[in-house]
């Protein structure tokens, strides 16, 4: 029995819990910088209800809302340099996975001016990031209760991840009363995304017993959006709403752990190269991955079906059904795609089975023109 884990946050779950836990901003300082996509934290409430905190705390800010989807580590390294302009003493993020992570990046660029962009992904930076305080919108990413960042390199538009001690919040709230605004097809394709999360730490290498736990809590919860989603186009009421956050937190739990596996590497590219939103893009290789568990961890995988009270080929129907990937990798991009992985790949390595990035290739033919 292993329990080996490390997750230093502060998450306050519930709605209502940024207005009724104004005081938790007081320990970072007196002035800080919010960092935000476009629309969401403004449409959600969240926006409004962080900075009513804060100038109930008599904290002064600024709003960077500069954050793109699959961020960009030259848009997190300005806004590392707003911060500093502005003297920050701590980063606000505000959003979904891309605001989440790309702040975490702003935390690291703020407290080490002597970094350019792309150094980022060395992690060897000197000095400790600027604390940072979550506030989540979606019920996907996890990165509320992660150490893990994904950016895009600024330099190859690649998607690319960071992680350590210096990728988590000292806070996190987590209301769900946030994510009732988000439309169907994002609120789909986020509980793909943690679905991934769970499904792909559970079958790792690295998963322990308390990744397990996680991973089967998440199966559970989402075995039930998965059902409603199949049977009604309509927006979840706010009890699904509720449980496909706390779903997403259990799954980012389990990711924090483990890491993730061969989906999600190869999910970059369909977001990289045909604009496919991330957790649908991972969930287009999670039947095969689904596949070679049952192959290779049949016990395990029988448990994971069990709980979500179906079978294999139901699955992974289903979660083709909801991915709803549809494209042709034309033969120019398929040449690239089959010389970006080098084995020892990490998230190939940990697969069940001998996964290489030769398996990988193999699968993407299937997309081939
Ligand atoms: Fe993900």
């Amino acid at each position: 029995m292993d329990i080996t884990s490390y997750m230093p946050v502060k998450v306050v779950c519930g709605k209502g819990c940024v207005k009724a836990n104004t005081s938790l901003f007081t320990s970072f300082g007196k002035t800080c910088l919010i960092v935000t996509g476009g629309n969401s934290a403004k449409k959600s409430g969240a926006l409004r209800d962080v900075t009513e905190a804060l100038e109930k705390e008599n904290i002064s800010y600024e709003v960077f809302d500069e954050i793109t989807e699959n961020p960009y580590t030259a848009d997190c390294h300005r806004a590392g340099q707003k911060a500093r302009e502005i003297n920050a003493d701590f980063i606000v993020g505000i959003g979904g996975g891309s605001p989440l992570d790309a702040s975490k990046a702003v935390a690291i660029y703020a407290a080490n001016p002597d970094l350019a962009p792309v150094d980022i992904y060395s992690m060897t930076h000197k000095n400790k990031p600027l604390p940072l305080v979550l506030v989540g919108t979606t019920s996907g990413t996890g990165s509320e209760v992660t150490g893990v960042s994904v950016l895009t390199n600024s330099d190859n538009s690649m998607k690319k991840s960071i992680s350590g001690p210096d990728c988590y919040s000292k806070v996190s709230f987590c209301d769900y009363s946030y994510t009732l605004t988000v439309p169907y097809s994002v609120t789909v394709s986020t509980a793909l995304d943690a679905f991934a999360h769970a499904c792909e730490g559970y079958f790792s290498s690295t998963a322990n017993s308390l990744s397990d736990v996680y991973a089967e809590k998440a199966f559970e919860m989402l075995s039930e959006a998965f059902a409603f989603f199949m049977n009604d186009k309509s927006l979840p009421d706010e009890n699904m709403r509720e449980t496909l956050y706390i779903a997403s937190l259990y799954a980012g739990l389990c990711l924090n752990i483990t890491g993730t596996c061969f989906p999600h590497t190869m999910g970059y590219i369909l977001t990289e190269d045909f604009n496919i939103p991330h957790g649908r893009a991972c969930a287009a290789f999670i039947p095969d991955f689904i596949k070679i568990s049952y192959e290779f961890m049949p016990a395990k995988a029988q448990r994971m079906s069990g709980i979500m009270n179906t079978d294999c080929d139901t699955l992974c129907n289903m979660i083709e059904i909801l991915a709803d990937i549809n494209i042709t990798i034309p033969d120019e991009a398929f040449e690239r795609y089959s010389h970006r992985w080098s084995d020892p790949l990490k998230n190939f390595s940990r697969t069940p089975g001998n996964f290489t990035s030769a398996s990988a290739v193999e699968i993407l033919k299937r997309y081939m023109s």
